[in-house]
Formats: C-alpha cells, structure tokens, sequence
C-alpha cells in the first residue's frame, strides 16, 4: 500500500494527517456508521463495518485498498446504489435512509455522475443517445438535451463521434463517453469505480486528466475507487480500506496534477 509520507516529503508535495488539516469544506455527504452484510447461499459476510465518513463539496478523495477491501460496497452505499445493513447516509444533510427508491433515482440522476470500469455503454446505440440517457429519465427538453450532450461531449473531446456506434470506438473513447454521461445535467458529484482499470497507460492518464480536470474547474466532488497509486495519489485526500473498515486517511495539500 501507498507510503504517502514517504511519496510527499514536507517541501515538496505536502502530505498531512487528517487531523491536522481537516479542511473547512462543507459536508455534502456524510456516511454514519455504515454497515453492510451480503447474505450468499445462507451465509453473511460482512463487507463494510460501521463506517463513518465526511465528503465536502469540491473534494476529491480516492478510496483505495485491496481488492475485497470493501471499496465497491462503500461507493455504492454512499451513491444510493444500494441500501446499507446499519447506519445512515445523509446528502447535504438529509437522511436518505427515508427515501422512497423513486425520490432515490430523482436524486442519483439530479445530483451524481457515475463512471465505471466495464463502461456499461449501449453498443448498438450512437454516442449521443448514451450519452443522453439521464437528460431523457429527467425529462428534459429536446433543446436542452441538444444543449447539454454537445457541451458534455465538447469537454471530453468527442464532438465528431457523436453519430458513431459506442461499439466501434477505443477503449479510452468508451470511458470518455462514459465522462461525458456523467457530466451532463451538471451533477454535484462524480463517483468513479477503477474508472482507469480496462485501459492502457496513457490512455488511462487522459481519463484520470479529464476527471480531474472537472473537479479543479467545475468544483465537481470526485470519488474515485481505485487501487491504481499514480491515480490516488493525484487525489487531495486518500482514505485506505482493509476488511470492510478505514484503516488510514491522508490528506494532500498542494497536490500537483
Ligand atoms: N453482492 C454480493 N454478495 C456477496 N458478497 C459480496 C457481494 N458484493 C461484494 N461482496 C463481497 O464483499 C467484499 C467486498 O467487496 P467489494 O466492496 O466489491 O470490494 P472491493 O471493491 O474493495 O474489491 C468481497 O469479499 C466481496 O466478495
Ligand atoms: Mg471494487
């Protein structure tokens, strides 16, 4: 695992213990001892064990840990995605706990972004028709959609395959077609699950530019899941998870991306 004192020396890159820098950032989710027990041909296995975390808005936090470590679990959680065992999960202070799963969907689609390693694209459909999906579950009008899927393809570069089949594109121009979903309708958070996992290097250093790069310039809240170092590293705040708990965090400062 990442010895980030070792990787940010005082002087260079700054690394601080959450204690010491906690950062006046305003809390827009917020996990209270959240728990969650998978249940598979009758037995339980605990994945997440009471958990407690504070996400401010503009944040960019990197969860990593082994695989198994209960990482996924704790991004769906945290996402709406799935209902935890025990504890809460409180978006801008409200209690989702009490939520009906529409008023869920109305709020993963208003207010969160989701980016994935296996992409999770319509093939046969253009570009542009998966790139519009949440704009057409809101509802949305058609000038607005036209609007909003231009502007989100325009900030991942893939205006001219706008009419191509999402199969017949790269790698790298599937997880940014994926970016362009997750951004468009502005949302307030993109979670990221290995969003640079199925890709090269290099074209895995673009995904994780472009990401950044809307966290640095639009103040979008990242999440991302990852057990790439390089990636976590460029996050101003790394929480480390080992059998279900947060056994570390690390906060950055003057984190150079
Ligand atoms: N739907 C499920 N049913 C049963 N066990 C699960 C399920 N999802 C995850 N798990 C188990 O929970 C643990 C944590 O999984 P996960 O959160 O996906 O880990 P990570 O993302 O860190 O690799 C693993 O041991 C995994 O096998
Ligand atoms: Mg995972």
């Amino acid at each position: 695992m990442i010895n980030f004192r070792e990787h940010f020396p005082v002087g260079s890159r700054k690394c601080f213990s959450a204690a010491a820098s906690a950062l006046p950032l305003k809390s827009m989710l917020e996990a209270r001892d959240l728990s969650k027990t998978y249940t598979s041909d009758g037995v339980d296995y605990e994945a997440l064990k009471a958990v407690d975390l504070s996400i401010g808005q503009g944040d960019c936090l990197a969860i990593v840990g082994k695989s198994g470590s209960g990482k996924s679990t704790l991004m769906h959680l945290l996402a709406c995605l799935d209902a935890p065992t025990k504890g809460r999960v409180f978006i801008d202070g409200n209690d989702t706990s009490s939520l009906s799963e529409r008023s869920k969907n109305t709020l993963r689609n208003e207010k969160f972004g989701f980016v994935f390693q296996q992409f999770f694209l319509n093939g046969r459909d253009t570009v542009f028709e998966n790139v519009v999906l949440p704009m057409r579950i809101r509802g949305a009008s058609s000038s607005q959609i036209n609007a909003e899927t231009t502007a989100a393809l325009s900030a991942v570069g893939l205006e001219d395959k706008i009419n191509k089949k999402a199969k017949d594109l790269s790698g790298g121009e599937k997880q940014r077609v994926c970016i362009a979903r997750a951004l468009v309708g502005g949302p307030q958070i993109i979670f990221a699950d290995e969003p640079t996992g199925n890709l090269d290097s290099n074209t895995g250093a673009a995904v994780e530019n472009l990401l950044f790069d809307l966290n640095r310039e639009k103040g979008i809240t990242l999440v991302v899941v990852t057990h790439d170092d390089e990636l976590a590293r460029r996050c101003n705040r790394v929480i480390e998870m080992k059998d279900g708990r947060i056994v570390a965090e690390h906060r950055m400062e003057a984190t150079v991306r």
